[in-house]
């Protein structure tokens, strides 16, 4: 199974701006290879508090092509928003979470994050691809893209300017 971590981050590596939520900070360049990635992978994977912040989108959404899974140890709190197939709620592991996917014929999955379900998926060395936005700003403080100890190999496979100052990296691990 392909499994690919997606961010945007500012250059010194932080996921939101501050305590801010959400990722305003993204370009409209990052945003539209973001959204072609996930497409392609026809699967997502996100925390519950990346869920809350694009909560209307999504429930408000009429695409049917894509599974969005959201990882909350309280399941039954979402189930009046569930769609099988479209929005689906689970308290299960990083390993079941893939091995369901995989028996229902999804080949790729993007990990939407935040930091706590990449550090989860880091943890347990599920991550085969990142697809990672840098751009042009400095935050200092803010959630980053790992809160826990890791020692990811990666070897670059692409880098690609999405605008004047926004850089495309795109990893394999390994
Ligand atoms: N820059 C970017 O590319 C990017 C990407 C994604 C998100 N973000 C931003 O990052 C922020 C959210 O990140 P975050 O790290 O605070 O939260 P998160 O990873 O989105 O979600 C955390 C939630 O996931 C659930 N969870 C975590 N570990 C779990 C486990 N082992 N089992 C079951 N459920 C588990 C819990 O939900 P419950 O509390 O419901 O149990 C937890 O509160 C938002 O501001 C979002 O906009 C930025």
């Amino acid at each position: 199974m392909r499994v690919l971590g997606i961010a945007v981050l500012s250059v010194d590596g932080c996921l939101t701006r501050h305590g801010e939520s959400g990722v305003s900070f993204a370009s409209a360049e990052d945003q539209k290879e973001f959204r072609a990635a996930m497409r392609e992978c026809g699967a997502t994977v996100m925390g519950r508090r990346t869920f809350d912040v694009v909560r209307d989108r999504i429930v408000g959404s009429s695409d049917t092509a894509l599974l969005r899974t959201i990882v909350t140890r309280d399941p039954s709190r979402y189930a009046q928003l569930a769609r099988p197939g479209q929005i689906e709620f689970t308290a299960a592991g990083p390993r079941e979470i893939l091995g369901s996917l995989s028996e229902r014929g999804y080949r790729a999955v993007a990990v939407l994050g935040g930091a706590q379900i990449y550090d989860l998926f880091v943890a347990h060395g599920l991550i085969t691809e990142w697809q990672i936005t840098v751009e042009p700003r400095l935050f200092g403080t803010g959630t980053r893209l790992l809160t826990r100890a890791a020692d990811e190999r990666l070897v670059l496979v692409e880098h690609r300017l999405l605008n004047a100052n926004s850089l495309l990296l795109r990893y394999r691990v390994g």
